[in-house]
């Protein structure tokens, strides 16, 4: 995560906000913003070296890279083509995935595909944002809600030998008739920024918060259970609901519908807010490394986000 903190109390002197508002609202309590010229590759190469020396291994060993994010450093290249060159993973084949909050997901669910159906065999599947970049922070409903970070796994193909880490099942959805509900509109080649629109701010998130709420608890909740059906368990074989961290209510209320303790969700949204593709690595990371997970535990990923997309996993640890 980029060293920064900004917290609810230096919103309030940004926008009418109050960190009460925020905390009931939402559990946000401060979230990171990077640094200027810390760019989303920058985030994402960090995360890189971070998750090839948990797995031992090093560039060079990596045969796929994907970078799941809204926020790349430019048009293209790649900010998988970025992050090849930062970390000199040279035998690497390199791509971004455009599928806001669930990219992530998205990225895990198409390395898996690779690596079961071809030569390659190392994967690296990265979730980076540097969303500061695309808030309006004259906009109180927005501004409060995003952070920046990255998160990243190593995938191994064909080691089905028990003692691994394995991805069990996988669901994927998307509903492009509710495009409008959460957007940057502007900054593409439909819209570009001109000096005449550049005022409206259009290459901003735009979002209706009440409508995504409800769609995120309806769509994640079901992706929880199609993943769980497909991979023959039930709510009382998951050891962790690693959700993605978007409002500590909408995980509150997905637990509930699930019938899943709220003690077995992982929640950090409280430091980081919103980091998009970034959250359920990020939060995976901190799972792992505060030894909240173990060896053999059947973890439930869960995503929900802009396009409308949404995507779940089983994991067993
Ligand atoms: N500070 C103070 N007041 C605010 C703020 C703020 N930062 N933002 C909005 N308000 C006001 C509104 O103007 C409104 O005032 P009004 O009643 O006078 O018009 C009032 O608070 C209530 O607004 P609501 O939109 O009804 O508040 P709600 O309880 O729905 O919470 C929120 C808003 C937090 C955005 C919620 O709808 C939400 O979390 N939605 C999901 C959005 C989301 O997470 N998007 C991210 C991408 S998708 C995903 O990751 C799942």
């Amino acid at each position: 995560m980029p060293a920064r903190i900004l917290n609810n109390h230096d919103l309030e002197k940004i926008v009418d906000t109050s960190d009460e508002w925020i905390t009931s609202r939402t559990g946000i309590k401060e979230r990171r913003i990077a640094a200027e010229g810390e760019n989303t590759s920058d985030l994402a190469a960090a995360a890189a070296r971070n998750a090839m020396t948990m797995a031992g291994i090093t560039a060079t060993d990596l045969d796929l890279i994907i970078v799941a994010t809204v926020t790349p450093d430019m048009f293209f290249p790649s900010t998988a083509c970025i992050v090849q060159k930062k970390i000199g993973a040279k035998n690497a084949v390199c791509f971004d995935i455009s599928a806001a909050c669930s990219g992530f997901l998205f990225a895990l669910q198409t390395a898996r595909h690779f690596l079961n159906g071809g030569p390659r065999k190392t994967a690296l599947v990265i979730g980076a944002e540097k969303l500061s970049a695309l808030i309006n922070w004259k906009d109180r409903n927005t501004c409060v809600l995003f952070g920046d970070g990255a998160g990243a796994v190593v995938l191994r193909a064909g080691e089905k030998d028990g003692k691994s880490h394995r991805v069990l099942s996988s669901v994927m959805g998307s509903d492009g008739n509710l495009a409008d509900l959460l957007r940057v509109p502007g900054g593409g080649t439909a819209m570009p920024v001109t000096p005449e629109n550049v005022g409206s701010r259009p290459n901003t998130i735009h979002m209706e918060g009440r409508e995504t709420f409800k769609h995120a608890v309806t769509r994640m909740s079901q992706a929880c259970e199609e993943a769980l059906a497909q991979a023959s368990l039930t709510k009382e074989d998951v050891s962790l609901v690693i959700p993605h961290q978007a409002n500590a209510r909408i995980i509150t209320a997905i637990a509930d519908r699930l019938g899943v303790p709220h003690e077995k969700t992982f929640i950090n949204v409280d430091k980081y807010g919103n980091t998009s593709a970034a959250t359920i690595p990020v939060a995976l990371d901190e799972a792992q490394r505060s030894g909240r997970i173990k060896k053999g535990d059947v973890l439930l990923l869960v995503a929900f986000g802009g396009g409308f997309t949404w995507a779940s996993a089983v994991v067993q640890w």
